[in-house]
């Protein structure tokens, strides 16, 4: 997979892709990220990004030319699954969407700045809006960076323990069961039982009952949803979905 970042703030997002896993996956050859700056696409002398709004009203707005330009150059040494615009009115990402992408091989992931772009940009240049929360930043660059994190660690590899992803919270539309590991008892603070067990049906049981008493208490809004697999009543089913 490749996820190319179209963005003004380039220094932004050369933290998190040099560390941690986002690293291991690009030396692995499982994902690469490549940043561009929008800077030499800029109009004229000075490399203007942005404007003053028509109609007047405060803020910049960022122009087409630049963000076409840069696209086209992108467009033309590969073909692009998605081109995605990060912005707090977009489509909420979630779980679902997450794993959706991380089957894509070519994304295009474009940070928005000022005001944001110019309409026109949304209306013919892009294929889809993504927001990750009901906030805005100053810019679409760390949301960038969220996204490219969860879709690059569903890629097969790219997690030492491949079984570790799918049992992620929201992976089943449950929250994850609590873990534990040594000492077993610290200050009389002891580990449930059933974990001590070693019995293999008993342990995923209890933990499957965990997750739906996690997300009963905790997120109840995802009980029952599309990608809940608690088909309610009986919590000690197992984990069908
Ligand atoms: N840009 C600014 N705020 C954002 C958000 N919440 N999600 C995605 N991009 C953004």
């Amino acid at each position: 997979m490749r996820i190319d970042i179209i963005t003004v703030l380039p220094g932004l997002l050369e933290g998190p892709f040099s560390h941690s896993i986002l690293k291991r996956a690009e030396e692995k050859g499982l994902a690469t990220v490549k940043v561009h700056d929008l800077r030499p696409y800029g109009i004229g002398k000075q490399h203007t990004l942005d404007d003053y709004a028509f109609g007047g009203g405060a803020g910049m707005v960022m122009m087409i030319e630049p963000i076409a330009s840069c696209l086209e150059a992108l467009k033309k040494e590969r073909a692009y699954d998605e081109v995605i615009y990060m912005t707090p009115d977009g489509q909420t990402f979630d779980q679902p969407m997450a794993n959706a992408f991380s089957l894509k091989e070519n994304l295009i992931l474009l940070c928005g700045h000022y005001k944001g772009v110019d309409e026109r940009v949304r209306q013919h240049l892009i294929t889809k809006e993504v927001s990750i929360g009901d906030f805005v930043l100053s810019g679409g660059e760390l949301a960038a960076a969220v996204v490219a994190d969860a879709v690059i660690r569903l890629i097969p590899g790219v997690l030492n323990d491949e079984t570790s992803a799918l049992t992620d919270s929201f992976q089943d539309g449950l929250l994850a069961p609590p873990v534990y590991t040594r000492p077993a008892d610290y200050n009389g603070w002891k580990v449930p039982e059933v974990l001590l067990s070693g019995h293999a049906a008993n342990i995923e049981s209890w933990r499957f009952d965990e997750s739906v008493r996690r997300t009963k208490e905790r997120r109840p809004d995802l009980i029952g949803g599309p990608f809940s697999s608690e088909k309610g009543g009986n919590t000690t089913a197992q984990n069908d979905s």
